[in-house]
């Protein structure tokens, strides 16, 4: 029995591979190599040392998605295939709607044909919205405010629906905060093309003088140095929740949603300090204007997946910075680094 992973070769993907088959689960990836790079799979064998399956398909191919549950005996399926750029969704909403809900319900509906009826879900803090106060427990109003925001919502309710009218599926759906760090080896971690959207890559960018400096969008929100607060965690706390996740829905039916994050909100200077001080590095920063969408502050409950999943975050902030430095050093270029 096997366990497939859409989306398997991307950042968080990969992290949660590395750990399936460290914990001994046959895992089969499905990616089509959008926002990832065939290299990550050198990388994953090398960290392991165990094999595993790969095909090249887009989730939305139904009859290629259908020869891989025909060829292999899949048990449960973690879904991490998404677009998931919140500005590149509203410009171009129906690429995002069609990749992320299209995407899923084919998946969904071959998992059904097939009779596999296990299934974790990446959604996002983002469904929290802007009115609720932190920290977000999971029975919180949800709401969005861009394309992205509203394929993770439309999806979560999707997963819901399928549970009403079969409640022999076992769903966890899992809200992350902010992922950042990297394997501790340094031979994955994340990989963005162009300009990076987030924080944590854009910083490892500017240290390694790729970048000029930072732009930090905002000092003037309420909270106490006036830059947005977040809850980091490190992908690889992250990738072990999903064990968990996994193992509850393999013995379980039902329809559970987690946040993931560590409970502890860090502002955009926390970072950035913590970084150049662990890393011995300097990370040059601007003060701009706030980037419009954003929250002043972001932080879970995490008590659910504890209480529940038995997952609670183990790493803390220097981690997560010294993590981070340590793949980008290694592989200036990301995977195209070689
Ligand atoms: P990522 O872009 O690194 O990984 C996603 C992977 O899915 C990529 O390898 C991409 O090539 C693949 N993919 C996309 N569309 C596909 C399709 N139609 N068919 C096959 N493969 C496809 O992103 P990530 O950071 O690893 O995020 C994984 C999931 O977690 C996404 O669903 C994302 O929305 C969600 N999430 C991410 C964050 C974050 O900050 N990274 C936060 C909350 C939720
Ligand atoms: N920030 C900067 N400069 C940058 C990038 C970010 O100051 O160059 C600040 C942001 O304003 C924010 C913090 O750093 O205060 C974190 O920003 P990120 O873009 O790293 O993360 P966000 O919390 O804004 O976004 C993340 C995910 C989205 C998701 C959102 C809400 O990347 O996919 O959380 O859950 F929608």
């Amino acid at each position: 029995m096997a366990i497939l992973v859409t989306g398997g070769t991307g950042y968080i993907g990969s992290h949660t591979v590395v750990e399936l088959l460290d914990s001994g689960y046959e895992v089969v990836i499905v990616d089509n190599f959008y926002n990832s790079k065939p290299e990550v799979l050198n990388r994953i064998q090398d960290i392991t040392g165990k094999d595993f399956k790969f095909y090249e398909i887009d989730i939305r191919d139904q009859e290629a998605l259908d020869k891989v549950f025909s060829e292999n005996q899949i048990e449960a399926v973690i879904h991490f295939a998404g677009l998931k750029a919140v500005g590149e969704s509203v410009e171009i909403p129906i690429t995002y709607y069609h990749n992320n809900i299209t995407g899923t319900l084919m998946l969904c509906e071959v998992m059904q044909k097939h009779g596999v009826k296990k299934i974790v879900f990446s959604s996002s803090a983002t469904v929290y919205g802007m009115d609720n106060k932190p920290p977000y427990t999971e029975d919180m109003p949800t709401s969005a405010t861009n394309p992205y925001g509203r394929t993770k919502l439309m999806i979560e309710e999707i997963l819901k629906d399928i549970y009403v009218s079969d409640n022999s599926w076992g769903i966890s759906i899992l809200r992350y905060f902010n992922p950042i760090g990297a394997h501790a080896s340094g031979k994955i971690g994340e990989d963005p093309n162009g300009i990076p959207n987030n924080l944590l890559p854009y910083i490892t960018q500017v240290a390694c003088g790729k970048r000029e400096k930072l732009y930090v969008f905002g000092d003037d929100y309420d909270t106490n140095d006036g830059t947005g607060v977040r809850d980091y965690i490190h992908v690889v706390d992250l990738a072990q929740a999903h064990i968990k996740a996994l193992e509850k829905i393999l013995s379980n039916t039902g329809v559970e949603i987690y946040n993931l994050g560590t409970g502890v909100g860090y502002s955009v200077l926390d970072v950035i300090n913590t970084f150049a001080r662990v890393n011995q590095v300097e990370v040059p920063y601007v003060i701009t204007d706030r980037r419009p969408g954003d929250v002043a502050t972001s932080f879970a409950d995490p008590s659910k997946a504890f209480k529940e999943l038995g997952w609670k975050a183990a790493k803390n902030l220097e981690d997560m910075c010294r993590d981070s430095w340590n793949w980008q050093k290694n592989n200036p270029d990301g995977y195209s680094s070689e």
